[in-house]
C-alpha cells in the first residue's frame, strides 16, 4: 500500500444497480474519467482519491465508489491474513475510528465469506494494534473506514469503500412509502428519456416523488451529494479535507437558479404528497416542484413539450391485478387525449399489464427494479393526434 493516495492514480470500481451500467459509464466520462472495463453491475475507471470524492458528490446512478489500494494472490484464509497484515494500515484507519469489512469471495477455501471479513478485519486491527497500542472497534455499520475485500479464486484486490453508506441513500427520503423507486434508479430512468430540464417534466402517480425531486436535481444541475453529509472517505487518516471543501464550493456554484419549464407531480393519496413534499424539501428543491392531490387523469399538463412519466403499481409489491388493468388502459387514454406533443413514458415490471395501455410503444428499455425484470415503456404522443377542446 502507497504510503499516502491524495495524489496516487489507482483503479476505482464504481458499482451500480444492475443494467445501469450505461448511464453510469455516460456520467463517468462526462467527468474526464476513462472507462476501463464493464459488467452489468460496475465499471471500472482510473484516478485519485480526489477524483474518487467528486464521484461521491457528483454521480447520479452509481452506488459505490471503491478505490483500489492493493491487490495480490491468495490462495487461502492464513495467506489473505498473511498479505492483508503487510499493508501500512497505521496510516489510513484512526486506531481509535471504527472499521466495517465486506467481500465478495468466491474461493473455494471459504465456504462462507462472513469468514473471509473476519480474517480481513483481524489482520487490519492486528497490524494497527502492533503498530499504535490500540486497535479500532469494528462492526458491520457502515459509519467508519469501510473496506471491500474482492476474492475471485486465487485473486485479491483490496478497495476502500469511499462512499460508506451506498450513494443510493442520498439522505432526502424521510418518510418511507410503499414501493418507492430507488433514487439511483429513478435518475437512470430520466436519463434513458433524455430529459434534461428541456421541457416539462410531469410525473402522475409519483409516490413518495422520487422521480420528480431527481428531476428538479438534474434540471437544476444540483450534484446529489451536495444532500448528504457523510461519506467513508472523511473517515480515513488521509482525508484531504480542503479539496472536499473546493469540490463542495465549486459544486454548489453550479447550481442554477431559475428553471425554464415546469415540474409537476401529483398522486391521489395526500400522505403520499405530504411524504413528497418532505422528501423534496430535505432534498432542498420543494420550492421547484408544483405537487398536487387528485387522480392521475387530472393532473394539469401546460401547453408545450417535455415528459410524462408513470410509475404504476404494477401487482409485484401491491397485489390487485384486476383493477390494475383497468389503471393501465386509463393510463393510454389520458396520454392520447391529454398529452399530445409530449414523450410519455410508463415504467413497469408487469409486461401483460403494459399491453393494457393500448398504445404502441415506440421503445423498450430494459431495467431492474431490485431482481424484478422491468421496462421504460416509451410513447411518442405526437401532436397530430390530439383534438383540441378549446
Ligand atoms: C408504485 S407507486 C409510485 C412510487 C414512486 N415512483 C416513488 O418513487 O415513490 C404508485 C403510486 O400511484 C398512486 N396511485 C395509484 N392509483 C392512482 C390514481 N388513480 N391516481 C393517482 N395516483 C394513483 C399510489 O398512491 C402510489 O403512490
Amino acid at each position: 500500500m502507497k504510503k499516502n493516495h491524495t495524489a496516487v492514480k489507482s483503479s476505482i470500481v464504481i458499482t451500480c444497480a444492475k443494467g445501469i451500467t450505461p448511464y453510469l459509464k455516460e456520467e463517468v466520462l462526462s467527468l474526464g474519467l476513462p472507462i476501463l472495463a464493464e459488467s452489468v453491475a460496475s465499471i471500472e475507471t482510473e484516478g485519485t482519491i480526489v477524483e474518487a470524492m467528486q464521484m461521491n458528490l457528483s454521480l447520479r446512478t452509481g452506488h459505490r465508489v471503491l478505490f483500489l489500494l492493493q491487490e495480490f494472490s491468495a490462495r487461502n484464509p492464513d495467506e489473505l491474513y498473511a498479505q492483508v497484515a503487510k499493508m501500512a494500515w497505521e496510516n489510513l484507519i484512526p486506531e481509535d475510528g471504527y472499521l466495517c469489512v465486506t467481500s465478495s469471495v468466491a474461493n473455494p477455501t471459504v465456504k462462507d465469506s462472513r469468514f473471509a471479513n473476519v480474517k480481513c478485519k483481524d489482520a487490519i486491527v492486528d497490524r494497527i494494534k502492533n503498530k499504535c497500542g490500540r486497535r479500532p472497534d469494528s462492526g458491520p455499520e457502515r459509519t467508519g473506514v469501510v473496506i471491500d475485500l474482492y476474492w475471485k479464486g486465487d485473486e485479491c484486490r483490496v478497495y476502500l469503500d469511499t462512499s460508506g453508506e451506498p450513494l443510493s441513500r442520498r439522505g432526502y427520503r424521510k418518510i418511507p412509502l410503499q414501493a418507492p423507486m430507488q433514487e439511483t434508479l429513478a435518475a437512470a430512468v430520466i436519463r434513458a428519456t433524455g430529459w434534461s430540464g428541456n421541457g416539462n417534466f410531469i410525473n402522475p402517480m409519483c409516490g413518495s416523488g422520487t422521480l420528480a425531486i431527481e428531476a428538479a436535481l438534474i434540471a437544476l444541475n444540483k450534484a446529489p451529494g451536495l444532500i448528504r453529509s457523510h461519506y467513508g472517505f472523511m473517515h480515513s487518516k488521509e482525508f484531504d479535507e480542503p479539496s472536499w471543501r473546493g469540490l463542495l464550493r465549486k459544486a454548489e456554484g453550479q447550481i442554477k437558479i431559475t428553471l425554464g419549464d415546469k415540474i409537476i407531480a401529483t398522486d391521489n393519496r395526500p400522505e403520499a404528497i405530504q411524504a413528497a413534499r418532505q422528501n423534496a424539501r430535505a432534498a432542498g428543491v420543494e420550492s421547484w416542484i408544483e405537487f398536487g392531490v387528485g387522480d392521475f387523469a387530472a393532473t394539469p399538463i401546460p401547453e408545450g413539450k417535455g415528459v410524462v412519466i408513470i410509475n404504476p403499481e404494477y401487482g409485484e409489491r401491491l397485489g390487485r391485478l384486476k383493477a390494475l388493468g383497468d389503471i393501465y388502459k386509463s393510463i393510454g387514454d389520458f396520454f392520447k387525449k391529454k398529452c399530445q406533443g409530449y414523450m410519455g413514458y410508463i415504467f413497469t415490471g408487469n409486461f401483460d399489464l403494459a399491453k393494457r395501455v393500448g398504445l404502441k410503444a415506440q421503445r423498450r428499455i430494459p431495467f431492474f427494479n431490485s431482481n424484478i425484470e422491468c421496462r421504460l415503456l416509451e410513447y411518442d404522443l405526437y401532436e397530430g393526434s390530439r383534438r383540441r377542446h378549446y
